[in-house]
């Protein structure tokens, strides 16, 4: 495999973010070799070979990590469950908005593998960031590398209904959650909601067309990926 596959540029690179600056965030956002491929509860962590053309082209090295979690949709299935976050060149790619966007102090809920928070450690604009996180074995395991991380914070809870002290307030906030039970647009609504008083800028994935146009005129500022 040629390693200048690994640069190849895609359609959807984002603009105003150059090569260089890609290169740097998707870098920084990969999940450590210190992360170990293992298996906790209904969650794998699973390490896979990119030894294929188009994965490597996809992937953009030769190897990367999924996180995958066994769900309703998937019990029935002889696999590790459906895959809920992977750091392959394609996925990370969708995430640079996040990182060209946030400065200064940061709310992300849905820790996963951490790549966004690795992303967001490596822009020194980015002050401090808040982690909400539900599952005690995530943070246990994909937090392990953030703890006693001065500019990190983690807080075990529902991004819905955590208690965050009076007057905490965020430059920018990024939600994204995984459900197995509802439509994820709909928690990413509410929470959208349950923070507009308390944050600059905010994002989510995948809103309908329909309702980004909504969002965008409420929110100049948000930013909205498919
Ligand atoms: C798609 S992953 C996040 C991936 C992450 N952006 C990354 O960089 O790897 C979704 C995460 O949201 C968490 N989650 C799901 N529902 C949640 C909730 N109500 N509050 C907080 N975290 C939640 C899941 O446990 C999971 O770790």
């Amino acid at each position: 495999m040629s390693a200048s596959l690994f640069h190849i540029t895609f359609a959807d690179d984002v603009p105003g973010a150059g090569a260089r600056t890609r290169k740097f965030y998707l870098d920084a956002a990969r999940v450590p070799l210190s992360l170990q491929p293992q298996t906790f509860g209904l969650w794998t962590i699973q390490r896979l070979p990119a030894n294929e053309l188009v994965a490597a082209v996809r992937v953009g090295r030769s190897s990367y990590t999924l996180l995958r979690r066994v769900s309703m949709r998937t019990l029935h299935h002889d696999g590790p469950g459906e895959v809920v976050m992977e750091d392959s060149r394609e996925e990370l790619m969708r995430h640079m908005p996040i990182w060209m966007a946030a400065r200064g102090r940061v709310l992300i809920t849905g820790l996963g593998l951490g790549c966004v928070v690795r992303g967001l450690l490596a822009k020194p604009q980015v002050t401090h960031i808040d982690v909400v996180e539900l599952d005690p074995s995530i943070i246990r395991i994909c937090g392990a590398e953030f703890m006693g991380n001065p500019r990190v914070t983690l807080h075990h809870g529902d991004a819905e209904f955590y208690r965050w002290p009076r007057g905490t307030r965020w430059d920018f906030a990024w939600h994204d959650l995984w459900t197995d039970d509802e439509h994820l647009q709909k928690l990413h609504f509410r929470l959208f909601a349950r923070f507009m008083d308390q944050v600059g800028h905010q994002g989510a994935w995948g809103f309908p067309r329909e309702i980004k146009r909504v969002l965008r005129r409420k929110f100049p500022n948000g930013c909205f990926l498919n």
